[in-house]
Formats: structure tokens, sequence, C-alpha cells
């Protein structure tokens, strides 16, 4: 979704600006401009509906120079795609230049009254009215228009301001969309994303909601709503670029798609430990465990699938009940939850709009709240609290369609359902003992399961131009299917659905004819019985069935199918994490078969921040 920079320093603004944007660029984007002070104390801006490329060649035919500026990459949300609506927006004298992430919800009636008090809006965005407004509060100093124009802006931004009376500074302010602020060397710098900053700084300052912050040659200044100074610890980013650039590969996805089994490691190895029962990295005592009554796990997209293998693998392992839930669902249904019940958000980034809302109701109504999150620092992390995250260790994620951050979210989930089942004595010593040593060899496994990308890409040729996809399973093979269609309909733009096997009958076999493609998941063996008298319904009509499925199930499952993707043994809770990759190099390889920008698809942003 959108991406902001900022910059003021002793360079040229220009090139800086762009290249952060090009870090930004895989959020997701329809157009992009940027705005820069020149020496006579005029901003310039030049935006481009489509690629960055298109800004760049109109910054080549129509170059602009200055020290000072801002830099986005829109995407629509208010009017659309095209080089008016891109942002920097200006007021009507183009003295103040605005960026914006977010949505201004009273946009409406502000446009109205500025309307009124002589202002003419060009564009049919949220954000110009911020330009507008700040125009008409500012009386000769931008941090007091700034903290005014806050106080009467409702809905979520990250902001980044600049304006020719003050022409060495760079003002940003932030509520609910993510902001992140360093300085080095007489630089500072601003971006929506860190990936942005990386190159320059790795010390950054994360602005809290209502937070403003005045950035110029001597440094940083961060101010509350009301005005007075703050301080704010520097956060120190650990990872390196390198981890987020495609160091050979394709693309991104197929990068972090290899980066699998050392994620898993790397996201199991802070929590193993030598001695049973030791579950010190979960904030959760055994007491506190056995009067657990319910636990809701809230998220959207690829983090919900994986809240719905942890709603299987909970309710097994520690006969608990559990709700998965999808987050835009449940901020608004008012939901019931109470004393002794646990609220788990899953979010990659920790920035998702509707998981942090939905994360807000649950506190609101007095939950006890923890997340699962991959972004040390984002919001989501923050609000519950460093010792209430439970870190994915998946590293950055750059495609749009996440992979290696689902596969440790479900990791973390199996992970909690054997430390709760121990706790709540559900589950027998020799199983844990078992299930945690047996995690130990899942990442070598993964390794094993990847060679199956050649399999994939001949069986991909072969299939590309398919219209519709089923993918069907049973347990959690039907949640593994879930994640499976998505992923194929994300960046193949085929229509996939997946459907509980045992559901087939119930409506989609209608659709079943021969040429049909339908991608089973079979890991469970005490499933699979029931699963092959469904498939069986399904060839019965013509169509074409792939299975996923476990080495030592094949035998029994080679003539109910027309091919088989194998993958290593492993235990029936583990099986599915080793099936979700071929599912996934399934997906790319239709993807890049059909000719698809795999990192980028359209219409999807990397990190929705807005409802
Ligand atoms: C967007 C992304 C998905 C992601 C979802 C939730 O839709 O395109 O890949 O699964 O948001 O994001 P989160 O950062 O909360 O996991």
């Amino acid at each position: 979704m959108c991406g902001i920079v900022g910059y003021i320093g002793q360079r040229e603004a220009a090139p800086i600006l762009m290249d952060g944007l090009d870090k930004l660029s895989y959020r997701g984007y329809d157009s992009a401009g940027i705005a820069v002070i020149d020496g006579t104390n005029k901003i310039n801006v030049r935006k481009a509906k489509g690629k960055l490329e298109n800004l760049v060649n109109l910054l080549e035919t129509s170059p602009i120079t200055g020290c000072v500026g801002i830099g986005h990459t829109r995407w629509a949300t208010h009017g659309e795609p095209s080089d008016i609506n891109a942002h920097p927006h200006t007021d009507v004298k183009g003295g103040i230049a605005v960026v914006h992430n977010g949505i201004i919800e009273n946009h409406e009636s502000l446009r109205n009254f500025l309307t009124a008090e002589g202002a003419v809006f060009i564009s049919q965005t949220d954000t110009e009215v911020i330009a507008h407004l700040l125009n008409h509060l500012y009386k000769g100093n931008m941090k007091q228009a700034l903290l005014r124009a806050i106080s009467m802006l409702e809905g979520s931004y990250a902001l980044g301001v600049v304006c020719d009376e003050e022409p060495g500074v760079l003002y940003c302010a932030r509520n609910d969309s993510p902001l992140v602020i360093g300085e080095k060397d007489g630089e500072c710098f601003a971006a929506s994303d860190i990936p942005a900053l990386l190159s320059h700084t790795r010390d950054v300052i994360f602005l809290k909601d209502k937070e403003i912050a005045r950035l110029d040659k001597s440094g940083i200044s961060v101010y509350d709503a009301y005005g007075t100074p703050c301080q704010h610890p520097l956060f120190h980013v650990d990872w390196d670029i390198s981890s987020a650039e495609k160091g050979g590969y394709a693309h991104y996805m197929l990068k972090e798609i290899h980066e699998q089994p050392e994620a898993l490691q790397k996201t199991y190895a802070p929590r193993r430990s030598q001695n049973p029962g030791d579950y010190a990295w979960l904030p959760i005592s055994p007491e506190d465990a056995r009067n657990l009554r319910k636990i809701s796990i809230v998220a959207c997209g690829t983090a919900y699938h994986a809240g719905i293998v942890g709603k299987y693998a909970i309710e097994r392992l520690a006969r608990l009940p559990v709700e998965a839930e999808i987050a835009s669902e449940y901020r608004y249904r008012d939901p019931i939850i109470g004393e002794n019940e646990l609220f788990i958000a899953v979010s990659q980034s920790g920035e998702t709009a509707d998981t942090l809302a939905a994360l807000r109701e649950a506190k609101r109504r007095g939950a006890r709240v923890m997340a699962v999150c991959n972004v040390v620092g984002s919001t989501i992390a923050r609000e519950v609290g460093d010792a209430n995250t439970l870190y994915t260790y998946a590293g950055p994620e750059i495609a749009v369609a996440s992979t290696k951050a689902y596969m440790t979210q479900a990791e973390v989930m199996l992970l909690l359902a054997i430390a709760l089942g121990d706790m709540r004595g559900t589950l027998p010593r020799e199983r844990v003992d078992a299930l945690l040593e047996e995690l130990v060899t899942l990442p070598k496994k993964a390794e094993e399961v990847l060679k199956t990308e050649e399999h994939l890409q001949r069986f991909a040729s072969t299939a590309s131009q398919k219209k519709h996809v089923f993918f069907v399973g049973r347990g959690l093979d039907y949640a593994l299917s879930m994640e499976a269609a998505l992923k194929l309909k994300e960046v193949s733009y085929i229509f996939s659905e997946a459907y509980a096997a045992g559901e087939l009958k119930h409506g989609p076999i209608a659709l079943l004819q021969p040429g049909r493609l339908v991608v089973a998941t079979i890991t469970q063996p005490s499933l699979l019985d029931k699963t092959l008298s469904n498939l069986r319904e399904v060839t019965a009509r013509g169509a074409r069935v792939v299975a996923i499925c476990r080495e030592s199930l094949q035998d029994k499952v080679r003539d109910s199918v027309e091919e088989i993707i194998a993958i290593p043994d492993a235990d029936d809770l583990f099986a599915p994490l080793l099936a979700v990759i071929p599912l996934q190099l399934f997906a790319y390889c239709m993807a890049v078969a059909r000719g698809c920008d795999v990192d980028k698809p359209r219409n999807l942003a990397k990190s929705v921040t807005v409802e």
C-alpha cells in the first residue's frame, strides 16, 4: 500500500527520494510523485500515473533540484489512479506540499469548509484537504499549523509536509499509519517502511500516534499532540539490506519460498529448550493455560489462514475452543470476549488496519491480548508489547504474496498448540517430546520439498491456461487448501476456490466437468479413505486431479489421481507445513508461465494500512 519518503540534507533530494520509492514499490502502488524545494525556495512537483519508470522518464525530461523533498507511491483509495490524484498535493499557491498514507474520514466536511474559505480542489483525493487545511491554518509556523491540523483530522495518516516559507525543514505526522524517521551526519530521512531508510541509517525512531516530527539540518525533534517535546529511544535495525534484495532469484516470491527452511529454523531456535515443560518464551503461566476458556485468533489474508492452522492444532492438542476469524468481520460484529479468554492477532507487517482495530476492540473489552508478528517495532507489536508478542523470524518479506511469513506463523501456531497441550495436561509428555524433537528436523525436510520446483514448473506449463482451479482437503489439509487457493489467485489471477473435500457434494461438484483441475492435499492418514472417496467422485466427472501427498500415503493414492507430488513423511501435525511449499511453488510457476507480475500483483498491496 502507499509509500512515503522524505529527505533533508546537503545532497540532491530527487535521486534519494526515487531510490526510497523504489525500495517501497514492493508494497504495491498505481502512481508516484515527488516534490522538491529548489534554490529559490519554490516547490516543484512531478507526478506520474503507473510504474515508477514513468516518473523516472518525467524527471529526465523535466528535472527538479534541491536538497529537501518528499515522495510518494500511491495505491488509490479516493479517486482513480491518475497524474492529478497522485501525491504530492499542494495548496492553491503551491507553497505547501503534502504526501499522505491512510484515509481522512472527515475529508468531505473539511473540503466543504475549505471550499467556502476559497480553496480550489483539483483532485478527487482526501489528501488534498490536508494541503488546503495547512494553508488555512498557517500563520508563519508550520509546527503550530500541523498540530492544529491533526487535531481536526479524523482517520488514519502518515504525513510528509514541506513548505516554501520554511525551506530547510521537513515535517512528519502519524496516526494509525506507520512512519519511521532517522538521521545521520546532518541528513534526515523519513519513510513509511524501514527498507527505504536502510541504505542511509540503521538507527530509527518510530513516531507514535498523534505525534509530529520536525526534521532539519540540526536533527530531529518530536512533539506530542500538544506540542510538548518527546524523547524516543533509537531502534537499531539489525537485518541487512541484502536480505531485502533478490539475491539471484528471478523474483522475491521465489527467493522467499526458498528461505523457508531457514525461517523455520530461526523461528524455533529461540523457543527450543533442553528442559521439558520450559515455555519461557510464552507469556502464559501453566495456571493461566489451565484456566483458559477460549482463544480468538484474528487476522487478514494469509495470516488468517495461519490462524486456521492454529485453530485445528490448538483444539486437537490442547482441547480448548478456538475461533479463527477475519479481522474486518471481528471488529464490527460485537464479539463476545471476556475473562479467561485470549485474543491473538496474527500479522506479518504488524500494520494491517483491520487487525489493529480488532486488537484494540478486544483490548477495550478487557481481553488478554497477544500477537504473532514478523516486524519488530510495528504498531501491533508495540500495542501488545514485546513480552506479549511471539515474533516470527522470517526476515523481511518483500513479495506481496506472503510465503515465508505464513510458514513461520503456522509454525508458531503449532508450537503454541504443543505448549498449551503440555501445560493443560491434554498431551502426554512423550508426545510433547516427540513433537518438539521432530520440529528440529522440519527445516531439512523443507529443503527436500523445495526440489519439487522442477516438477511443478513442468506441470504449470501444461496447466497455466486453466481458468479455474479447485483446492480440496480435509482437516489441516483444508486449512492449507485455503492458503493455496489464495496464493494462486493473488499471483496468477486464476479463479481458485478451496473446499473441504467432504463439502464438494453440496454444490461445487456441479462445476466439475472434463478438464477441470482439482489440487488435493493429502497429509492426514486418518482422513485418507474419506478424501479418496471424494476424489473418485471428482475423477468420475472427468476432472483432472493432482495430489500433494505424503510419501508413505502415495501407494494408496496413486489409483485415484492423475499425478502425485510427493513430500517427505512427517508427523500429521507438521506434514501440512511441508505440503504448503509445493502449493506455493505451484502458484508461482503458474503465474510465471502466464507472464504475471509475480512480486507486485495488480491491485494488491503488501501492507493494507487502510480499512
Ligand atoms: C495483504 C497482503 C497479504 C497479507 C494480508 C495481511 O492482503 O497482500 O499477503 O496476508 O495483507 O497482512 P499482515 O501484514 O497483517 O499479515
